[in-house]
């Protein structure tokens, strides 16, 4: 497996969304750039903060949740508490939401802009314990780069 280079990617982001100010366009190129430089991940996208729901927005992969409860499963979890959820293994993780049955471990980090949530990153991978600390640190760092991005627009999607 190769390692992405996750601060090469935070300038390629910063490239790929200079003067873009359209937030649906905007995420929805975070989410290509990430997946595509992410290798053994068989689901990525974004679950945006609508009331107490996080509706499905841009993603790659199979069909989804289209909404998720805040508290349920792993991104209601990262979302309510506001912290990124690790899960090594999704089958031992209670109350998972199963929306690939591919799907073996998962990473969801929580999106926050102005210090609010707007939403969590969701990354799904057939292998089991695919994310290490090293992915953790990295996807946190690139979604803080993103919402600082996100911070200066009216509205997120
Ligand atoms: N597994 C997630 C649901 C979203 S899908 O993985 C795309 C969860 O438990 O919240």
């Amino acid at each position: 497996m190769t390692r992405t280079d996750y601060r090469l990617l935070a300038s390629q982001l910063l490239a790929l969304l200079d003067k873009e100010i359209d937030a649906l366009a905007a995420t929805s190129n975070f989410v290509a750039l990430l997946c595509n430089a992410m290798d053994d991940v068989n689901w990525l996208g974004v679950y945006v903060l609508r009331g107490d729901d996080l509706v499905l927005g841009p993603f790659q992969g199979k069909p989804a949740c289209a909404r998720i409860r805040l508290g349920d499963g792993v991104c209601g979890t990262a979302a309510a508490t506001l912290t990124t959820q690790r899960v090594h293994d999704v089958h031992a993780f209670p109350g998972h939401i199963a929306c690939d049955p591919d799907s073996r471990s998962e990473l969801v980090v929580p999106l926050l802009a102005n210090h609010e949530l707007i939403g969590v990153l969701d990354i799904d991978s057939p292998s089991l314990g695919r994310f290490g600390e090293a992915d953790q640190h990295g996807v946190e760092a690139i979604c803080r780069t993103f919402c600082g991005l996100q911070a200066s627009r009216d509205s997120f999607i």
